[in-house]
């Protein structure tokens, strides 16, 4: 072989590496579906315990003994949070017929406002096995800090129709942790086709 042929085999031969490397990362550490984020060293998720909508003390380990969806929202909130929470209650019902059993769950940052009864009214208008979750001001903020969730009231303090500022993922929890976490705009179809590909 000549110098330059050397050269050129070498050159081929860490391309084909190279290609190979890029598969093996696309397949092993992406997530599967474009409206997943990237979960690689997330520390999301973590210890609370809250009130139900039927009114029992929960912790987080009860809510998490099987799969389930969790969305932090209020149900005053005009547009955003019942379309996610729709998204939610759709993405378990296409996963149900899948035979995949994922519990959908509506984490309260407006606690003040969102009694059990008024989390009843609201969950149970959206899937008949949704949970709703509520607490005390702290329980909130110790949930919402440990899923890194940011809340906040905006407007005029005086006002008793305040809106609420906050991030609006969909988590993804197993009793091991966080499985996958969902952008806003993910659709239904999106998240119960992740949701199988990471807990099957
Ligand atoms: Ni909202």
């Amino acid at each position: 072989m000549t110098r330059l042929m050397v050269l050129l085999a070498g050159v081929a031969v860490l391309s084909i590496l190279a290609a190979v490397t890029l598969i093996g990362l696309a397949r092993d550490d992406g997530p599967g579906s474009p409206a997943a984020i990237n979960i690689d060293g997330a520390d999301l998720g973590g210890p609370f315990e809250l009130t139900s909508h039927t009114e029992n003390r929960v912790s987080s380990a009860e809510v998490t003994d099987t799969p389930a969806l969790i969305y932090f929202g209020y149900t005053f909130c005009p547009d955003v949070c019942p379309v996610d929470a729709q998204v939610m209650a759709d993405a378990v019902d296409l996963l149900a017929a899948e035979g995949v059993e994922v519990t959908p769950v509506f984490v309260t940052v407006d606690p003040a406002r969102d009694t059990p009864r008024a989390l009843g009214q609201f969950v149970q208008a959206m899937h008949p096995r949704m949970v709703g979750l509520t607490g005390s001001e702290d329980d909130i903020k110790a949930a919402a800090s440990a899923y890194k969730v940011y809340y906040a009231r905006a407007g005029d303090a005086d006002d008793p129709n305040y809106l609420m500022n906050h991030s609006a993922f969909i988590y993804l929890m197993t009793p091991d942790g966080l499985a996958a976490l969902f952008r806003r705009g993910a659709t239904p179809e999106e998240i119960a086709d992740e949701a199988e590909r990471v807990l099957g």
